[in-house]
């Protein structure tokens, strides 16, 4: 299938053939592709738990509310936000240029900019140790252009970051969907689930944010409930 063929064939499905022998390699391929998604600053703050067992797929079926995708899901993938590990994920970035350079003394204006990128400006946005100081000394930095007629990025509140690393996990989800889509497979993404029982079957930690999770398997023809409907393009694209 062509990009276009795969965009304009996916759709979003409610039920899957339970006799299917699935191909669970798929999924693989389709998280490895997953992983290339653009992501913000490169932090990469996501994770993705693999559902395939009975036992669990039934388990995460309950949590999603036993809704016909979740039912008869092959397999499900929890894709999960870790705005938690910024720091871990940071300096794992600056290490990737710190062994770019090696033993060499004389660092490139890049490199230089990017270790203190990763080991300094992330503080500034992501660092909430030292909650409520952090905030008031983001606002006062914000202030402080904002007087002095400068952009700044309003990145002062704790959910901010929250937000942020949820954008970069649900590009990472459309990636998955149309390179599941790609690979002959259908998948249905899913927000109709109690995070907290989610989080109890994964064991995952509670700074964790389940954001999405995405049911796979093959899909049948009943399995298409609604009508494609869009809004008109004109309606929602606007030329400025
Ligand atoms: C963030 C998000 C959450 C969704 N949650 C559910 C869900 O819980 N259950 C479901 O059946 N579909 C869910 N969907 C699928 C949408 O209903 C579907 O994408 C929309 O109706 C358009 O249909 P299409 O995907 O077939 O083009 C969700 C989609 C998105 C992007």
């Amino acid at each position: 299938m062509t990009f276009k063929e795969i965009v304009e064939s996916r759709r979003s499905i409610r039920k899957f053939d339970t006799e299917h022998v699935f191909k669970h390699e798929r999924v693989t391929e389709a998280l490895r592709l997953a992983i290339l998604s653009p992501n913000s600053s490169n932090l990469q703050t996501w994770e993705f738990y693999r559902v395939k067992s009975a036992d669990k797929l039934k388990e995460l079926s309950e949590a999603c509310l036993n809704q016909g995708a979740a039912r008869t899901a092959s397999e499900m993938v929890v894709f999960v936000s870790r705005q938690d590990l910024w720091e871990k994920r940071a300096n794992w970035n600056a290490q990737q240029i710190k062994n770019k350079v090696g033993d060499r003394q004389e660092l490139s204006k890049r490199e230089k900019r990017g270790i203190h990128y990763y080991e300094t400006m992330m503080k500034l946005f992501y660092d909430n140790s030292l909650w409520p100081l952090n905030s008031i000394f983001r606002r006062l930095v914000l202030l402080w252009r904002v007087l002095n007629g400068k952009p700044m990025m309003r990145f002062t509140r704790k959910q901010d970051s929250k937000v942020v690393s949820n954008k970069s996990v649900a590009i990472a989800a459309q990636t998955f969907m149309l390179a599941m889509k790609d690979q002959g497979y259908d998948t249905c993404p899913m927000e109709g689930f109690d995070s907290a029982w989610v989080r109890k079957a994964l064991d995952l930690p509670k700074s964790a944010d389940v954001s999405i999770i995405v049911a796979c398997g093959k899909g049948l023809p009943e399995g298409i409930t609604n009508e494609r409907l869009r809004l008109p393009y004109g309606e929602v694209v606007f030329e400025v």
